[in-house]
């Protein structure tokens, strides 16, 4: 540094001072919240759900939007590196993989693919993705065109993985659908990250139903299983695995919902309860209220297609897993298919979840079995008033 005159020090002190006062002035000004941005940031939105729940639905509901760049349970591919670990212990690993897609950094999936040449279809169900099946990442199907899964997933697999970067690039929405999350406390640095748009969709479904379609894909879900279970797998006897994971699941979900209220009011306005059977019931309202919430417009082409889809029609089979009609109808089926015992053992280890979320319990297996008797309260957590028909 130079050389001062002793009596110029004083000034240059002053100086100093006085640039530290302006810099702090700038940095409060650009922390601001309210001050306007130059570039609007995009949207980030992830649907937290769990398996078996209608989450790929929701998904699809987000995928198709010409705005959106979706992909499906990306953390997968963590889960799937570790599979003798745990939720809990693989947690920051997820948030971290979630943060990066978020910000279109794919570098991420380098720890979780193997090294050398890849393609676009090295990502789990990347073909959910209407993004990957449109420009600038396959020039095969127009942007707002409803692309089907199957088509897609033969038309565009060959992609290098680069474009799936590119392509992220492109998009004012980012929204990324998992299961793989079993708390929000770890969502809390994303929900306040200033270089994140957070918004969190939660979608729930009745635990029954959910158990009952389990039961029908215990072998696909069999490593998901044991990740939830960890050690105490060794300690459970084969037919009680299941009632526990269940547990695990529910209460995840409470937490999920009770921390919601812990937040402060501005963070609150960045999650949406939603659950399966509103939507499965008036799926033009509910996915109206999603959009909205997540700043898309439901554009008349979209309005069409979930019209149609809801009503089984015009796409084929290859477009849903399930459409809406036959979901209004499984969302029911476990009260013929479950024997009473299993549904009240497992309201035994969900009932605080249930009763939290509106789903009411069932007595006896009169009450199960008959269908006059409305399950699905339509009380309003938080003043989210669910649509009646
Ligand atoms: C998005 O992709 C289209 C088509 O490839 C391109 O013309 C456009 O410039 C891209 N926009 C942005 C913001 O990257
Ligand atoms: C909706 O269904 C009608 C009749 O089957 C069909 O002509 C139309 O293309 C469908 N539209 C969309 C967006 O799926
Ligand atoms: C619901 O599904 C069951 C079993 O597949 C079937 O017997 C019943 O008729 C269906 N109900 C409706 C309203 O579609
Ligand atoms: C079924 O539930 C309805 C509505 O609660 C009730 O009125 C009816 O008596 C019940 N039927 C039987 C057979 O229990």
């Amino acid at each position: 540094m130079m050389i001062l005159p002793k009596n110029m020090r004083p000034l240059l002190l002053f100086l100093v001072f006085q640039i530290a006062i302006l810099v702090l002035f700038i940095h409060l000004y650009n922390y601001n919240p309210t001050s306007v941005r130059e570039e609007p940031k995009p949207m980030h939105v992830l649907v937290l759900s769990s398996w078996r729940s209608g989450s790929s639905f929701v998904g699809q509901l987000f995928g198709q939007h010409p705005d959106v760049f979706y992909l499906m349970e990306p953390a997968w591919h963590v889960w799937m590196t570790f599979t003798h670990s745990t939720p809990w212990r693989l947690h920051m690993a997820v948030r971290d993989l979630i943060r990066s897609i978020f910000l279109c950094d794919m570098s991420v999936f380098d720890a979780y693919m193997t090294p050398g040449p890849r393609t676009q279809s090295s990502l789990f169900q990347w073909e959910t993705s209407r993004a990957l099946c449109s420009p600038p990442a396959c020039n095969i199907f127009p942007r707002d065109m409803i692309i089907p899964q199957a088509h897609c997933k033969i038309l565009c697999k060959k992609q290098p993985f680069e474009v799936v970067e590119k392509a992220c690039r492109n998009y004012s929405h980012v929204v990324l659908k998992e299961v793989r999350f079993f708390n929000l406390q770890v969502l809390y640095p994303l929900l306040r990250d200033p270089s994140l748009n957070l918004h969190i969709v939660h979608l729930v479904r009745d635990p029954r139903a959910v158990f009952s379609s389990r039961e029908r894909t215990t072998m696909e879900l069999m490593i998901d299983s044991q990740i939830v279970m960890g050690q105490e797998q060794q300690k459970l006897k084969e037919d009680d695995q299941p009632y526990y994971v269940m547990q695990v699941i529910c209460q995840s979900q409470l937490e999920i919902y009770k921390a919601v209220q812990t937040l402060p009011k501005a963070l609150r306005r960045h999650y949406l309860l939603i659950r399966y059977e509103d939507l499965v019931r008036d799926p033009l309202v509910q996915t109206a209220r999603m959009y909205e919430y997540a700043g898309l417009k439901f554009l008349p082409h979209l309005q069409t297609w979930v019209h149609n889809i809801t009503r089984g029609k015009g796409m084929g089979r290859h477009a849903f897993h399930t459409n809406a009609r036959d979901a209004l109808n499984i969302s029911q089926a476990w009260r013929w298919s479950l024997p009473y015992e299993k549904v009240s053992r497992l309201q035994k280890v969900c009932g605080n979840t249930m009763k939290l979320l509106g789903y009411g319990l069932v007595r006896s297996e009169q009450e199960q079995r008959n269908l006059s008797l409305n399950l699905l309260s339509t009380w309003t957590p938080f003043g989210q008033s669910y649509q009646e028909d």
